[in-house]
């Protein structure tokens, strides 16, 4: 029995939902699901960080009961946008966790980074069904994520379309035939070009996914492979599978999102366009499945698809994930935190793109990782991290 192995439960007519990084990539594609299924989905609350004007917009729009923005200085703009709609107003990172913890049958934990670990936990605790899209906050604190969803009975259900291709395709009946499990990559924008030729890369660039509209980090994530790296992590923890089990193959079309292997011989994939709305639709309606707006995989015209190992010299990020899952869980949080500042340095100009593994696995030679034994030594080891990758950062400079 793996913390992935739900629950069943008769789903109610109309599913009370909440969208933590409402105003994010992920969370966008959510709130347009929800609107075209207004029939059966009554929303809670939204929250976003930054962007009120849309925030207030999608409150609107799904009449929300609460909407709160993270950053606490723009609670009167809120307050203001959402006059006479009947969604009440809140501000600050406490009423973003509050929000989380605000009943709800299912919750999508879409904010980027280790901001979104402790609302994504307040998600949990409330032992209804969580959406997971937030990698950074399994790959920091996995164990201790899986043990919560555990205690409180939510289930989890995987949205990073890897993992939740390996979600439909895994029949929990035969796991102990389970041989590997396959991720596709796409490789990001840069997959052709050497090492040298990625010292001058720009931030505009670098989020110009081939495949994938998506956030800045995780775009740059792409790019990097650190991506498909936390990817690892986040598969080992979710499937309770070591990372040997886990390979990687370039696959430039996305079109299948990811494939297992059983020890009959066997592959499983899961295909689609790379449009993030079907795997959320997915988890929306798991255990039904409901209808998207999203693209179609067009399989009529000639489709092609190619798989290719990947060139570990050229990205070294996928060793750094395997030794961090491999030598305890401490790791996995300093590598998420050193490449959390080195990709907001890149985007910021202040480090050059092939510097971004380089400061990641700086981190994890210098930092003193201990036993990770609650989340207060996570949290503790997050911020050691940051301020080590802060400082290798200055001495780039
Ligand atoms: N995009 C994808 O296709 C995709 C696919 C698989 C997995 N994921 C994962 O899903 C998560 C979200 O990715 P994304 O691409 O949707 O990111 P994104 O577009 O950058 O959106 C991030 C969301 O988090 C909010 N946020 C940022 N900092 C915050 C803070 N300190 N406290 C509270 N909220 C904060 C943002 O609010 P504002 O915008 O209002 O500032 C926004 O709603 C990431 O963990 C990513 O790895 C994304």
């Amino acid at each position: 029995m793996t913390a992935l192995q739900p629950q069943s439960a008769a789903a109610p007519a109309v599913r009370s939902v909440s969208v933590l990084g409402a105003t994010g990539s992920i969370g966008k594609s959510t709130v347009d699901l929800l609107a075209g299924h207004r029939d059966r989905f009554r929303t809670e609350a939204l929250t976003g960080h930054k962007n009120v004007t849309l925030l207030a917009e999608q409150a609107r729009k799904l009449g929300a009961a609460i909407a709160v923005i993270g950053d606490e200085s723009l609670y009167g703009e809120l307050k203001a946008a959402l006059a006479g709609s009947g969604t009440e107003a809140a501000a600050g990172a406490q009423a973003v966790i509050d929000a989380a913890a605000h009943p709800a049958d299912w919750t999508m934990a879409a904010i980027v980074g280790t901001a979104g670990l402790k609302p994504t936990l307040a998600a949990i605790g409330q032992g209804r069904t969580v959406a997971l899209a937030n990698k950074e906050s399994i790959v920091a604190a996995g164990p201790l994520m899986l043990a919560a969803v555990r205690q409180s009975g939510a289930t989890l259900l995987p949205v990073d379309s890897e993992h939740n291709a390996v979600f439909q395709v895994l029949n929990p009946e035969q796991r102990g035939g389970l041989a590997r499990i396959i991720l596709t990559a796409s490789g990001g924008p840069f997959l052709r070009k050497t090492r040298a030729e990625l010292a001058g890369i720009t931030p505009a660039e670098a989020v110009r996914h081939p495949n994938w509209a998506m956030g800045a980090k995780i775009s740059v994530d792409s790019a990097t492979m650190m991506n498909k790296s936390l990817e690892i992590i986040e598969a080992s923890y979710l499937f309770e599978v070591p990372d040997e089990k886990i390979d990687v193959l370039i696959h430039p079309q996305s079109i299948v999102h990811s494939m297992i292997e059983y020890i009959d011989g066997s592959i499983l994939a899961q295909m689609g366009a790379a449009d993030m709305r079907t795997p959320i639709a997915h988890t929306l309606g798991w255990p039904a499945r409901i209808a998207t707006t999203g693209q179609r995989l067009d399989l009529s015209g000639a489709l092609s698809m190619q798989f290719e190992p990947v060139d570990m010299a050229r990205f070294p990020a996928i060793n750094l994930a395997r030794a961090a899952v491999r030598a305890g869980a401490g790791h996995p949080v300093v590598l998420n935190a050193a490449n959390e500042v080195a990709v907001e340095a890149f985007l910021g100009g202040r480090l050059s793109f092939d510097k971004i593994e380089n400061l990641a696995g700086e981190a994890l030679q210098r930092a003193d990782i201990g036993r990770i034994s609650g989340m207060d030594d996570v949290i503790a080891l997050d911020a050691a991290a940051r301020a080590i990758a802060e400082n290798a950062l200055r001495a780039l400079q």
